[in-house]
This record gives C-alpha cells, sequence and structure tokens, in this order.
C-alpha cells in the first residue's frame, strides 16, 4: 500500500493519548527483550516479561532495576520515577499471563521454526485487538506470518542494541500487515522519542543490507593483502570519521551474529554475488573466535595483548576508503532504487542505527557519483565479479545530471 506523509503526522501522534495507556508484553528477556522492557517502562507503560528461563527474568528485572538506579545517579530519574517504574513491571509465568497486552513484542533466539511455533501459541492468548511484532534482525516478516490466522496484526519492530540507546527502530510491515497496525507502531515509536523508519520486507532491511560492504569489503581487502586489519581500521577511521573500523567493529558485534547476519542476507537475496560472505570470516565463526565476548577475534582480547599498529600510509588509506565508501554508497542507493525504503529513511537509518558520521546518499552526492562509478568500474573489470556490479540509480543519476 501506499504511504501518505499525513499517516505519520506528528498531529496523530500527539492527540493520540491512548497508546500511553496500554501494556506491552515482552517475549525474551536477553540484551534485548530487557532494553526494550525498560524503554516501554520508561514511556509510562506497564510491562509483562516471559521468557523459557524464569532465570533470564529475574536478570532482566534485575538488570532494568540497576539501568534504572544508573539513571538516579545521573540526575535523569527521580526515586518516586523508580518506584513506579518498578511498580507497573510484571511478571509472566504462562503465554495466558499476556492476555492484557495491546502490544506484545517478540525477542526470542533468532530462528524461523521457533519463533512461528511461539507466535501460534500465543496468538490464542492475546486479544483480538493486541498487536504483535518481532524484534528479528534478518527474518522474513511474511514468513512470520504465516502461521497466524489474523497476520494483519503482525509486524517487524526491529530495535538495535543497546535499545534504550540507538535511537533507530525499523518498522517492517509484511504483506499482509493492516495499514492501521503499522501506522500505530510507529507513531508509538515517536512517543517514544525513537526515530522510526519504514522498511519493506527484504533481507536485512534498511541497515543490516546497506551496511554489509563495511565489513565484507574489509575482510576482502585484507584477504587480498592489499592491508591489514589495523590500518584498514585506521582508513576508515581517520578518512571517513567512522566511530570505529570494520575489524574493530565485527570483534564488538561477535562474529557468530555478524556472519550469520551476512549470510542470511545472501542467501536470501538468491545469492546474489553482491553479498557474498567471506571465508576469513566463517572460519572465525566455525571456530567459536566470536571476537571481543571470546577474547579473540581478528584482534586479541586478553591483558597481555596488544593492538597491533596501522601502517600509517595515506595514500594506500585512500585506495582502503574509496573502495570500501563506493560499496557503501551504491548499496545505498540500489535500496533506493529498489524502493526499500524512502530517501529520508534511508540516510536516518545509516546515521541512527549505525552512527555513520554522514548518510550515504547524501555522502554520495559529495563524494561525487562518477567517481564512485569509476572505482566500482575498475573493480568489476579486474575481478570480473558482479560484485562490483553498479546501481542502475548511480547510472540513471549521472546520465540526468542529478543527485541521488
Ligand atoms: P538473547 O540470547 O540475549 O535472548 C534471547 C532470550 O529468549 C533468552 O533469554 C532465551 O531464554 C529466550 N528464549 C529463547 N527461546 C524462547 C522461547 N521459545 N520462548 C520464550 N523465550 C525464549 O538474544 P538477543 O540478542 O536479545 O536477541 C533477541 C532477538 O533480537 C533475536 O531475534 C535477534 O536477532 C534480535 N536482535 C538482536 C540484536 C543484538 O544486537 N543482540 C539487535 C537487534 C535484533
Amino acid at each position: 500500500y501506499e504511504i501518505s506523509t499525513r499517516d505519520w503526522s506528528s498531529d496523530v501522534c500527539s492527540s493520540d493519548l491512548n497508546r500511553f495507556m496500554t501494556t506491552i508484553g515482552i517475549i525474551g528477556c536477553g540484551a534485548m527483550g530487557a532494553g526494550i522492557a525498560q524503554l516501554a517502562l520508561q514511556n509510562g507503560h506497564r510491562v509483562v516479561l516471559f521468557d523459557q528461563s524464569l532465570q533470564a527474568v529475574k536478570q532482566a528485572i534485575q538488570s532494568i532495576d540497576g539501568q534504572l538506579k544508573k539513571l538516579i545517579e545521573k540526575g535523569r530519574l527521580s526515586e518516586s520515577q523508580w518506584t513506579d517504574c518498578m511498580g507497573r513491571l510484571l511478571q509472566a509465568e504462562q503465554l495466558h499471563d499476556l492476555q492484557s497486552s495491546n502490544l506484545v513484542i517478540e525477542a526470542i533466539i533468532e530462528d524461523l521454526s521457533i519463533k512461528q511455533s511461539l507466535f501460534k501459541q500465543l496468538e490464542k492468548h492475546l486479544s483480538e485487538t493486541c498487536i504483535l511484532a518481532s524484534n528479528t534482525s534478518s527474518l522474513s516478516i511474511a514468513a512470520l506470518s504465516s502461521v497466524l490466522t489474523a497476520p494483519q496484526r503482525f509486524l517487524g519492530l526491529h530495535f538495535f542494541n543497546p535499545a534504550t540507546v540507538m535511537p533507530l527502530v525499523e518498522v517492517i510491515p509484511g504483506v499482509r500487515t493492516s495499514k492501521e497496525s503499522t501506522v500505530w507502531v510507529y507513531n508509538l515509536m515517536k512517543d517514544w522519542k525513537k526515530e522510526p523508519v519504514l522498511a519493506k520486507d527484504t533481507p536485512g532491511f534498511i541497515v543490516n543490507r546497506i551496511a554489509r560492504p563495511y565489513y565484507s569489503e574489509a575482510l576482502r581487502i585484507a584477504e587480498e593483502g592489499i592491508a591489514d586489519f589495523a590500518t584498514i581500521d585506521w582508513a576508515m577511521k581517520s578518512q571517513g570519521q567512522f566511530k570505529m573500523g570494520p575489524f574493530e567493529l565485527m570483534d564488538f558485534i561477535g562474529h557468530d551474529v555478524n556472519y550469520r547476519v551476512t549470510e542470511t542476507v545472501w542467501k536470501e537475496l538468491f545469492f546474489d554475488p553482491r553479498f557474498k560472505p567471506s571465508i576469513t570470516q566463517k572460519r572465525w565463526f566455525e571456530a567459536g573466535l566470536y571476537g571481543k565476548k571470546a577474547g579473540r577475534g581478528c584482534y586479541e582480547y586478553n591483558s597481555a595483548a596488544s593492538m597491533p599498529e596501522p601502517t600509517k600510509n595515506p595514500e594506500l588509506a585512500a585506495v582502503i576508503f574509496n573502495r570500501i565508501l563506493s560499496m557503501l554508497i551504491n548499496e545505498a542507493a540500489d535500496a533506493l532504487y529498489y524502493q526499500i525504503a524512502t530517501r529520508e529513511d534511508i540516510e536516518t537509518a545509516m546515521k541512527k542505527g549505525v552512527n555513520y558520521p554522514k548518510g550515504l546518499l547524501e555522502w554520495g552526492n559529495q563524494f561525487g557519483l562518477q567517481l564512485v562509478k569509476e572505482t566500482l568500474h575498475k573493480l568489476y573489470h579486474r575481478y570480473q565479479e558482479e560484485r562490483y556490479r553498479l546501481s542502475p540509480k548511480i547510472e540513471d543519476c549521472i546520465r540526468a545530471n542529478q543527485l541521488l
């Protein structure tokens, strides 16, 4: 369906105060579930937590309590607000205890059949008007909704980690999601002072699709021996003002998570070579070298290990930066071409979801679309690989003498 800007106006959201008087159910109380629950509490909702592990619920309650107390120390929350928040936090012992929820957000393990079986059971306990959302980072919303008798009330609601800090939320209606459910959830996110963007139900949605080359092209450059990890990280930070280099960031995210997302996006896009994962990263993943949390990934993290020094060669840095940035701009342009999201939402997503210093479309215009084209063409001819094919959007803009 078409969405007019009127649907998303702040008038709609501020006049609909009922959204604040709602109960939010959270299923899966790990890192994401706990963060989302805290957000909902701080926004005045009654929150009901459910997890298959009682221990996980207890830990989430403790973690929320601890986070809120930190806010008191910083003077950002009063004692009475803390009492009020904790008083609205409830624990469900069975799915039936979620029956009074107006919105249930699922954040359990990233597995299609496990999520589907949960939704099938859950639907029986919910009121007809309850909206159901999944925090999935990579699964198809259409596939998840296929087990529901009322798929029109189901959608993707993708928060970024940590959910209390990162402003971006991708709102992803599936082909059978109703416009009412989408608008209600979108406006709720505005009420929570988040930055919601609307994404098509396509692999990786916006951020996890467009950001792929930041990791995979960096890995490729290292695999070819053009530069080592530290030099590539340095190049991206010094030339592009990225907060973290690709290897530092992959180690931080975890190669288990990062590799799986890359593989899923590639497979779901019918093995498009542009998204082909890296063997190097697959081996780290297989060996359990997940990065920071495992003590080793691209780098070593123990008290004896020191970070390797980059080779600070400005010419090499420019080659690395131009190659990775051109790939990122091309991906953002392609997402625009295929209408994965609006221009504005593509820009917001990369700035607010992964802290990019600039929107990639704006960056493309400043960097020069002709330069992106030349960089990709050189790579395409050198490697004879579809991985480096240019987006038709860039070609169209150059031909029409327009900006992205
Ligand atoms: P996690 O592993 O920290 O927590 C998952 C929780 O779900 C655990 O407490 C587990 O006991 C519970 N659980 C598993 N199966 C269950 C079931 N059948 N019924 C009830 N509870 C069950 O996972 P995390 O990192 O919080 O991720 C959750 C979801 O959020 C996944 O879909 C993931 O892809 C997505 N996500 C994760 C992000 C991240 O950076 N960690 C970012 C954005 C989305």
